[in-house]
């Protein structure tokens, strides 16, 4: 039988929630009343075969590249399957990160690819090394995913790295696949997506994690235009068509990207600054401290994350995703930019289940 599932995507939808919930991605849903939109001009039907022409230009306007290479998805999830599915095929070697979002090991499973990882390394803030991934690279290597920011740890990898990451793909004909879903968590100095830096590059991302409009699934893929045109014919054995009026609602978004943005950003912000200050003080848990981002993964020093997070839940009333999910069952993800009060609330009662 081949892989059907994600155990992750499975337990995020059923039993990720508490009333300190930080088993959270992305950041507070942006509400439709504070989105500038005349409603009297929302339709519910329109021309949008390949994708709404409006839309692919503010997604092409905002990465800077050609309107050809962008293929409309639902959702980064949906990206993610699509650009795999279009380049992998069964027996392919993949080389995932490790640690990984789940769905991506799920998805390369569920293509039949033969999936080797490269390890990203507590010790060295788990940072991609290229000489980790090049050992791990054959001539059968067809693509190699990672994520920037990374989940789960939100590390950011710099471009120098991506480009010798990019030289190891080329030597053997694959590609890079890098999820971008948290790039724009970086706020100030935003790098410019990886797909400025060759045609090895293939970009994924949505509006769903850092502009809290997770509800519109608005999500892409930038690729080379013929790739882009594979992914666009696959994607007519999946959705088809997009939701028209969800496109509508995206551009009006991406008109306002900014006011989205800033918004998420003082709370990301403030719960960040909570997260220092409680991390320094205790002793049982450690975590590798990034700028940005909006989760970050948390070592429990001594003991199973699985049997503390229980307790957390049952006796705490808080939730945050077991590191099993990331293969490492030592730690636990802590989501940020939500809400900031319930943020330090979630963190003093994960301070007194470790008393
Ligand atoms: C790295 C990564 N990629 C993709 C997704 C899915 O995002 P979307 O909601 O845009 O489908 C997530 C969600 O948590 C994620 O963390």
């Amino acid at each position: 039988m081949r892989h059907k599932h994600s155990d992750y995507m499975h337990w995020s939808k059923t039993q990720s929630r508490a009333r300190f919930n930080l088993a959270t991605s992305g950041v507070a849903p942006f509400p439709l009343r504070e989105l500038p939109v005349n409603l009297e001009s929302l339709e519910i039907n329109g021309i949008n075969d390949y994708g709404y022409a409006p839309l692919q230009q503010a997604i092409a306007a905002h990465h800077g590249v050609n309107p050809e290479c962008v293929v409309e998805s639902a959702g980064t999830s949906m990206a993610n399957h699509l650009a795999m599915a279009a380049i992998i095929e069964p027996g392919d070697e993949v080389l995932i990160e490790h640690p990984a979002y789940g769905p991506i090991l799920d998805i390369a499973r569920y293509l039949e690819a033969n999936v080797k990882r490269f390890r990203r390394s507590e010790e060295s803030g788990w940072a991609i090394e290229p000489a980790e991934v090049r050992s791990h690279i054959t001539p059968k290597t067809r693509l190699i995913v990672i994520t920037n920011l990374h989940n789960p740890t939100s590390v950011l990898t710099p471009g120098s790295v991506l480009r010798e990451i990019g030289d190891i793909a080329r030597s053997v004909g694959a590609l890079v696949l890098v999820d971008e879903v948290y790039l724009d968590a970086v706020y100030e100095k935003t790098p410019r997506t990886s797909f400025h830096l060759g045609p090895e590059f293939i970009v994924t991302s949505s509006l769903t994690k850092v502009y809290g409009v997770s509800g519109l699934r608005c999500g892409w893929i930038l690729a080379q235009p013929d790739l882009a045109w594979k992914m666009r014919r696959l994607n007519d054995l999946y959705s088809a068509t997009p939701v028209y009026l969800g496109e509508l609602l995206s551009v009006a978004a991406f008109q306002q990207l900014n006011l989205l943005r800033e918004k998420a950003r003082r709370i990301v912000d403030s719960d960040r600054k909570l997260l220092r200050d409680f991390l320094a003080q205790q002793q049982a848990i450690s975590a590798v401290e990034t700028k940005w981002g909006t989760t970050s993964f948390v070592r429990l020093r001594d003991g199973n994350a699985d049997k503390f997070l229980e307790r957390l839940r049952s006796g705490f009333d808080t939730s945050a995703v077991p590191g099993r999910f990331f293969e490492m069952p030592d730690h636990f993800r802590i989501g940020m930019g939500v809400n900031t009060e319930m943020f330090a609330e979630g963190l003093d009662r994960i301070s007194d289940a470790l008393a």
